[in-house]
């Protein structure tokens, strides 16, 4: 970026700083989970990780340059952001601001129709149509699979978010030099033919209030002091290879198997922590025990947690209804979406 770009606040592509730009995103749910980073600053896991985005609870980001503007303004929902969340966004801004070559501060407005901070994955929305809007808003031009890994700064699981469907984010290496390592680790779809396999996620909001301990210190604790992690860490590898194959041939009975088990193993793994992290609510077992009586009954049902209580369970769009039925009766009261593959992140109306 040269000095007269800076001065002029003109990015390539001649956009005018104050034109900006929006993107939605969908919230992803990983069948097999990404817990724990091997390099904080990088956002770079220790594992491969794979999910699915859903066609529920959209994120609708606008990002536009103020020139006059000291520092971000960022609203979330209408109301402005501050302490935690507001520095995120604007640590991520800054990183896009890095690598634009430019100084402008920015005006972000962030709607969420997901319950933020309920281990429903309202960061991988969120970040994702960030990224996509932030990317465009300061004209770096990046492709999806650049995208990708800039949606993994603000939140690792934010990177399988720009891809719709199924999805895989790569690991890569911590070998090298940064940029070396920043470029190993990428999120890209994983083709599956979904009128073979015509999956649905049952999700159960057991509650949707913001969680006790975040994902970040959660992971860390984890990865620092469970001696669970590393053989997790270990048999993940094997799910994920096994996944691939069985979303291949279209085995959703195979699928949901390796995801129940992951997801389990992921949360011993924080159980066995040092002190534990316990996500899991008794209404969370409630749904658990509703699900394995589905299975006794015929029914493909399995389920996943991540950083919250609330539960999601894959199983074929066909038996969707009668699986959100039996939750439902489990755990009256409470909210149940019913939540299909869904799109990648995209820019917007005027901006695409
Ligand atoms: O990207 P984060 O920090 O929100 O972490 C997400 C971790 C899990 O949701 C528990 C698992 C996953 O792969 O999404």
């Amino acid at each position: 970026m040269s000095g007269d770009l800076m001065a002029s606040g003109r990015r390539p592509g001649g956009r005018a700083p104050d034109e900006g730009a929006t993107a939605v995103a969908h919230p992803n749910i990983a069948l097999i989970k990404y817990w724990g980073k091997r390099d904080e600053r990088l956002f770079l896991p220790w594992t491969d990780s794979l999910s699915m985005t859903l066609d529920i609870f959209p994120t609708t980001t606008s990002v536009r340059l103020d020139a006059a503007a000291g520092a971000d303004v960022v609203t979330l929902n209408g109301a402005p952001a501050h302490g935690e969340a507001l520095r995120r966004v604007s640590a991520f801004l800054d990183l896009v601001r890095e690598r634009a070559g430019l100084r402008q501060r920015a005006v972000v407005h962030s709607e969420n129709t997901v319950p933020t901070g309920a281990g429903l994955a309202s960061s991988a929305s969120g970040f994702a149509a960030l990224a996509v809007a932030a990317a465009r808003a300061y004209g770096l031009g990046l492709d999806a699979t650049g995208l990708t890994r800039l949606a993994r700064r603000g939140s690792g699981s934010a990177s399988r978010s720009v891809f719709g469907g199924f999805v895989v984010w790569h690991a890569g290496t911590t070998a090298g030099t940064d940029t070396e390592a920043d470029l190993s680790s990428y999120a890209e779809p994983v083709p599956v033919s979904h009128d073979a396999l015509d999956p649905a996620l049952v999700v159960a909001v057991l509650d949707a209030g913001p969680k006790e301990v975040s994902s970040r210190g959660a992971m860390r604790r984890t990865v620092d002091t469970s001696p669970l992690y590393r053989p997790w860490a270990r048999s993940s590898a094997d799910d994920l290879t096994e996944m691939r194959d069985a979303l291949l041939r279209g085995d959703l009975a195979a699928v949901g198997e390796i995801a129940e088990r992951n997801a389990l193993g992921m949360h011993a793994t924080m159980l066995a922590a040092r002190p534990a992290v316990r996500y899991l609510s008794p209404a969370t077992l409630t749904v658990l025990d509703s699900v394995l009586q589905l299975r006794r009954d015929g029914v493909a049902a399995y389920a996943t947690m991540d950083a919250g209580p609330n539960v999601k369970v894959l199983c074929a769009r066909a038996d969707a209804q009668r699986v959100a039925g039996a939750v439902r009766a489990a755990v009256p009261g409470r909210a149940v979406h019913v939540a299909g593959p869904g799109p990648g992140a995209r820019l917007t109306g005027e901006d695409e």
